[in-house]
């Protein structure tokens, strides 16, 4: 017998990804730091004595830590402790968001297509999901649809930017103004991929001013923490508050404290890195221009190649090679193409020359 569980739970599916099996291999399939973290982080968490492990984890020295990290982007106020939420990866954060916020009926104003966990999360609540497309050819934001869509204040409107995985920018200026002019919708801005393309909207914000507007971060695309889960949003206290009520006590580990601590405690090992995937991606899509390899590269650690051949074909052949990328099959504007993360240039260099074989 099957115990039948709410009728939204019934109607999804298992939010998968292809995890498994990816040890030893060039792993640009998603956008994670593709050379590990901060020898300080490896440090940390060796230094971590057996006794800790019996004691449930602190949290009050990071959320110090992470407003620490942030006055070095020239706030426009400063940040306090109580305006951040630590989580169990930027994914549980957007669980939060969704399970606080977001009720049957109420509509999620998105764009498409987009990070895939904000559909399941917004249907599990029974939402109504509103996706604008980006404008072709290049994916351009649809600023002039969410305008007007926002006109119905919906309950939750969700950008990410830059967009994975379009890599679509939207100036920090322009969602400020998105937020003022719907202070019922909670304004939430996917800033996972920040770091390349500096495009923030937390210079700019003031949380009293515009309380309805929410950041997302996580330490694991830049930082290398993906597999430790840690995730930030940084808000007005009351939001962030919100979403403490619908998140567990003990929720974040203490492994991923601690080297959360090391990471935001080594900016410049994240600033070195993220300096090399850009320096990665300029030598990349000039080899590619030269190839005559058509490519779509905007903001964030990846962009978009269409093959000539089949691209579930390149995909297969590429893994044959130890190189893993990820097929945009089925995604709407993108079929056919191929999201590849962008590492160091040596490795860009190794995923040319195997593309080039196999296609
Ligand atoms: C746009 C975006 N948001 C959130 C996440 C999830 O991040 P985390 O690993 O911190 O849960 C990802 C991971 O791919 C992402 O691309």
């Amino acid at each position: 017998m099957i115990l039948v569980a709410r009728p939204e739970v019934e109607s999804l599916k298992a939010y998968k990804a292809p995890l498994e099996g990816r040890r030893g291999l060039l792993r640009l399939d998603f956008n994670e730091n593709t050379m590990g973290p901060s020898p300080r982080v490896m440090a940390a968490i060796r230094a971590i004595p057996a006794e800790q492990y019996a004691i449930y984890p602190e949290y009050d020295g990071l959320r110090q830590a992470v407003v620490a990290n942030l006055a070095g982007v020239g706030l426009s106020r400063p940040l306090q402790p109580d305006q951040i939420g630590l989580f169990n990866g930027a994914d549980a954060a957007i669980h939060a968001i969704f399970h606080a916020y977001g009720d049957r009926g109420d509509t999620l104003l998105t764009t498409s297509p987009t990070f895939g966990y904000y559909t399941p999360c917004a249907q599990m609540q029974g939402m109504v999901i509103e996706a604008l497309p980006y404008r072709l050819p290049d994916f351009a934001f649809p600023l002039e649809e969410l305008r007007v869509a926002m006109q119905d204040s919906p309950r939750i409107l969700l950008i990410c930017n830059p967009n994975n995985p379009t890599g679509t920018r939207l100036a920090p200026e322009l969602i400020l103004e998105l937020a003022a002019s719907a202070p019922d919708t909670l304004v939430v801005v996917d800033e996972l991929y920040e770091a390349f393309t500096g495009d923030s909207a937390l210079p700019l914000v003031d949380f009293t001013a515009t309380p309805n507007l929410l950041i997302l971060r996580s330490l694991a695309k830049t930082a290398g923490l993906a597999g430790l889960r840690i995730g930030f949003v940084i808000g007005a206290e009351p939001v962030v508050d919100r979403l403490a009520r619908v998140t567990g006590p003990y929720d974040i580990n203490s492994f991923a404290v601690t080297a959360a601590h090391a990471a935001l405690a080594d900016q410049p090992y994240v600033d070195g890195y993220v300096a090399e995937v850009l320096r990665a991606r300029e030598w990349l899509v000039q080899q590619l221009q030269a190839a005559g390899v058509r490519h779509h590269a905007a903001g964030g650690n990846y962009l978009l190649i269409w093959p000539e051949r089949p691209a579930e074909e390149v995909d297969q052949k590429l893994r044959q090679e130890g190189i893993l990328v990820r097929s945009m099959a089925g995604k709407p504007l993108i079929d056919g193409s191929l999201r590849v993360s962008l590492g160091t240039t040596e490795q860009m260099q190794r995923f040319l020359a195997a593309y080039l074989q196999a296609d």
